[in-house]
Parts: C-alpha cells; structure tokens; sequence
C-alpha cells in the first residue's frame, strides 16, 4: 500500500489531519503531530489529548488522515480502519516505541491510534492541474508569502 513517496511524504510531514466519525456520524477532524508509518501500511499516531478522535474510533473504526506539505502544497489522504492499543495490551510496548522517541520526555502517550490503510489518495493543489506550467518553486514562493514567512521571522526575532 505505501510507496516509497508515500514515507516520505509522511516522514516529512510536520502535521496530519485525523478524521473520525461517531456512531451517529458527527464528524471531528483534529491536528496530529506524533505519528510514524510502519511496514506497508500501518498507521500509528500518538493519543496524546485526542479524546474525542479515540471515543469515535471505539465507535466506528473508518477514519481519513489528510497529509499536505503547505509549501508545495501537494500531498496524500490516507483511508483505513483505526483501533487504539492501549498500554495494558502486550504490543503497546514495541508499537509506542518510535512515538515515543518522537515525544521525547516531553508528553505522556496515553494510547495509540492504530490504522490499516485500506487507500491512499494524492492531494495536489489545484494549480497543478489546471495550469499545467506550474512549477513546485513557484508554490513554494507563493505559499512563503501566503502564510507571511518573511513577517513571522522578523517579527519573532528569529
Ligand atoms: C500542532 C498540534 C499538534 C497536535 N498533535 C497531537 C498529537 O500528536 N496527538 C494528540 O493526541 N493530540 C495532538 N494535538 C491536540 C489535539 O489535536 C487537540 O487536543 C484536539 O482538540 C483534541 O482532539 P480530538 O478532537 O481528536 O479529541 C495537537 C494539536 C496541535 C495544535
């Protein structure tokens, strides 16, 4: 299922979007920053406060996790069947390893969202395809000046 373009969007991804449903289908989108792909397609990411995320899966396992680089604005979304592993389970210890090094000491993992990719979709600005010149620099420097890049860094000092 992953390809290797697929890691590396996902390794280099600074944050994913978790999409879940409840029972009655309400849905809840939530930011995820401590998530790591393992073999060739499991999902896992870190409920560090994602209550609302977990209580959905316990209800209904569909789930959708969007990844874009904002800067080149392209991307995947990732479909599958989520289940969370909890730390009485005998896998959490191996499975929250790599989270964990992500964390560091910082945040306590209370559980893990596990998901088994069932489809991968590529998510691409639609400037790609409907001005097909469209080069990936230039949504670079578009998107540098759409999120003000320049303004944050002088302003912070940084
Ligand atoms: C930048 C950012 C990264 C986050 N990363 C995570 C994460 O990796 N794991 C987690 O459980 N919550 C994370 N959160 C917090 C949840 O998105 C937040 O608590 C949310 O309101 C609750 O999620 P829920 O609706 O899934 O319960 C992050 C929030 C932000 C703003």
């Amino acid at each position: 299922m992953f390809t290797p373009e697929i890691i590396t969007c996902i390794n280099k991804s600074v944050l994913c979007w978790l999409a879940t449903s409840s029972r009655e289908n309400i849905p809840n989108v939530s930011p995820k920053e401590i998530f790591v792909p393992v073999g060739k397609d499991l999902l896992l990411i870190a409920n560090i406060a994602s209550p609302q995320s977990v209580a959905n899966i316990e209800e209904n396992e569909n789930v959708c996790v969007s990844l874009v680089d904002i800067f080149v604005q392209k991307g995947f979304q990732l479909k599958g069947k989520a289940r969370i592993i909890r730390s009485s389970d005998t896998e959490y210890t191996i499975k929250a390893k790599p989270l964990q090094e992500m964390t560091g000491e910082k945040f306590r993992i209370i559980s893990i969202i596990e998901i088994l990719i069932t489809s991968v979709k590529p998510i691409v600005a639609p400037s790609y395809m409907l001005f097909p010149e469209t080069r990936e620099a230039d949504q670079i420097a578009g998107a540098l000046k759409a999120y003000k890049v320049n303004d944050l860094i002088q302003a912070h000092k940084i």
